[in-house]
């Protein structure tokens, strides 16, 4: 796969969503465009391990090419075998390395954002990475630790003198977390002087944020949340049309439904599995269904159903026609 390629096809990309992004969500998403779709993060430190949920992220893979496999770590030992782990299971069309994750979790690695004050290492990931594997990769980042702290820049001349193939930029700081204003002019700033594509990122859940965000030049534009309450969001947007009110009450049913068909045939015969997509799915379902009329009064009544038949009963009455 070819980051410059893809993105002259489709603009618009699928970002990593840690608990969203699994399997069958990206099987979900891929019927709604043909985008890059991003897995969720995978510990490469996991993948050495050989932890059964690190290799479970990528699963399907072949469901929803072009697919890109994002790891975290802070310790650039550790990529090439989690690359060498990654082509054994699932042969992935690129890589991304995260470098912008604020959660204490991926902090305490030393990856994600906690790469945007060690620099030294960043460039060790970014070089051992490009080693590794002959496929193209990308680096997801923020703007820098906080707005007294930009890295940006440094770290594009970084990626492009090191060989990734494209940046992702979420245009916030590590400390905004997951609010506050997207810095446009950091977007252009990189846009107008990167040799690779940039791909921007930050609050796209409209066709007025989709072109905020294209006017500053970038080559591709990254949707998360929005992504994960309204997966249909891609193929409304390259219609010219809004994602809230694209689909009918039934129409949302069915996507769920659909959802959960991926979900079950995923699980396979595992009852553990089959447990966490039943709760997943409940979640999906409020995250869908949120704007809509009397969705508090549902959230409750769905919340309260710990069997299938019960809670697809209930769904179906809220949202049949
Ligand atoms: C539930 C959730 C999980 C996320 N997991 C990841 C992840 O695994 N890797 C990553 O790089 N970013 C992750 N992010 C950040 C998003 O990819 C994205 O950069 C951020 O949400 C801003 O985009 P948005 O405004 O379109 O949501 C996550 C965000 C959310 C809301």
């Amino acid at each position: 796969m070819n980051f410059a390629e893809e993105l002259k096809k489709n603009f618009l990309v699928s970002a990593p969503m840690a608990g969203i992004t699994s399997p069958p969500y990206r099987k979900l998403l891929r019927t709604f465009f043909d985008g890059i779709i991003y897995t969720e993060m995978t510990s490469v430190e996991g993948l050495k391990r050989g932890s059964p949920a690190s290799l479970e992220f990528l699963d399907m893979i072949g469901e929803c090419r072009p697919c890109v496999v994002q790891f975290f770590g802070g310790n650039h030992k550790s990529y090439a075998e989690a690359v060498r782990i990654a082509e054994e299971h699932a042969v992935p069309d690129g890589y991304d390395i995260n470098m912008g994750c604020p959660v204490k979790k991926v902090l305490k690695t030393g990856g994600g954002a906690a790469l945007l004050t060690n620099l030294a290492e960043l460039k060790e990931i970014v070089r051992s990475l490009r080693r590794a594997t002959e496929k193209e990769f990308s680096i997801k980042i923020r703007l820098g630790a906080d707005e007294k702290n930009f890295v940006y820049k440094e770290v594009l001349k970084i990626a492009e003198r090191e060989g990734a193939n494209a940046l992702v930029v979420h245009a916030r700081t590590k400390r905004q977390m997951f609010t506050g204003d997207v810095n446009y002019e950091a977007l252009a700033e990189l846009a107008s002087i990167a040799k690779i594509p940039i791909i921007g990122n930050g609050n796209i859940d409209s066709l007025e944020s989709l072109e905020r965000i294209r006017q500053t030049g970038v080559s591709g534009a990254m949707i998360a949340r929005a992504a994960m309450r309204s997966p249909w969001i891609f193929k409304a947007l390259s219609e010219g049309r809004e994602p809230l009110g694209y689909l009918t009450k039934s129409g949302i049913y069915s996507l769920i439904r659909e959802l959960y068909g991926y979900m079950l045939t995923h699980a396979g015969d595992n009852e553990r599995k089959k447990t966490h997509y039943f709760n997943i799915i409940k979640k999906f379902s409020l995250y869908f269904s949120k704007g809509l009329q009397n969705s508090a009064e549902f959230r409750v009544r769905a919340y309260q159903k710990d069997n299938e038949k019960d809670f697809f009963g209930i769904l179906k009455e809220y949202l049949g026609d």
